[in-house]
């Protein structure tokens, strides 16, 4: 496959997606900056219909589960061709399959995503994949978190959006990335703009006393008594993390 060029002297960060819906993509990430980033280059998207390697006259893609329960699992042999082809072009991507059973998906793990050349991503339905795909392809399940969804493509776009706005170049200030919640461990303090006041709720004094110490020291605080409250799991985790 060729490379566009980006004009920033990297190849796009490519993402390859293996799905039964590829008519659900890019949706929310063909807009705003992520979107411009898509038709500027700077990443780029591929789309595998996995149908297209069904078994038979109906294009089989699933069926029922070996030892017999509810619901269908999809096919081995029909995912392998599948992810077989989408690495005739992108040998080199990592292969993920989004499931609830997966390791949870952190900002650290987008963090080297989006700092590798990209990802291939197979986005399942049904009740799940046969494992052996998952031993025999040497796929790394991944978790947007602890609740069911009806199908990976969602749980792709989360992913996706979240590496993506990491490439140089996307997002406008390189600033509004070094503060914002899990890139130390903690959960971004509060913000304030105008008005001064507001139905009787004045801005913190010290957000307007121009003391830049005073102040990074008061967004530190906050930001640590929010991950404390809000979230004891990463409080605990502090300093153990990468
Ligand atoms: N597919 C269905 N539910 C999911 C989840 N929570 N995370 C990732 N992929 C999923």
């Amino acid at each position: 496959m060729a490379h566009i060029p980006t004009g920033t002297g990297r190849l796009p960060w490519r993402a390859s997606v293996l799905t039964l819906f590829p008519e659900m993509f890019p949706g929310p990430l063909g807009v705003s900056l992520i979107g411009q980033a898509l038709s500027a280059g700077l990443w780029s998207l591929t789309l595998h219909q996995i149908r297209d390697f069904g078994i038979g006259r109906h294009r089989a893609v699933d069926d029922t589960p070996a030892g017999g329960g509810a619901g269908m699992v999809m096919r081995a042999d029909v995912l392998a061709a599948a992810i077989d082809r989408a690495r005739e072009t992108d040998a080199d991507l990592p292969l993920l399959y989004m499931s609830p059973r997966g390791v949870p998906l952190t900002q650290a793990r987008v963090r080297m995503l989006s700092e590798g050349p990209g990802a291939m991503i197979l986005a399942g339905r049904f009740e799940g994949i046969d494992e052996r795909v998952i031993v025999g392809r040497g796929v790394t399940e991944v978790s947007i978190g602890d609740y069911v969804l009806s199908g990976g493509e969602l749980a792709a776009m989360v992913l996706l959006d979240a590496c993506v706005r990491l490439i140089p170049g996307v997002l406008g200030a390189e600033e509004s990335l070094a503060h914002e919640s899990f890139e130390d461990g903690l959960l971004e303090y509060p913000q304030y703009t105008k008005p001064r006041d507001w139905e009787g709720r004045p801005t913190p004094e010290v957000l307007l006393s121009g003391d830049h110490k005073k102040i990074a020291a008061w967004r530190r605080a906050e930001a640590e008594q929010l991950t404390r409250e809000r979230r004891p799991d990463l409080w605990g985790a502090r300093g153990k993390r990468r």
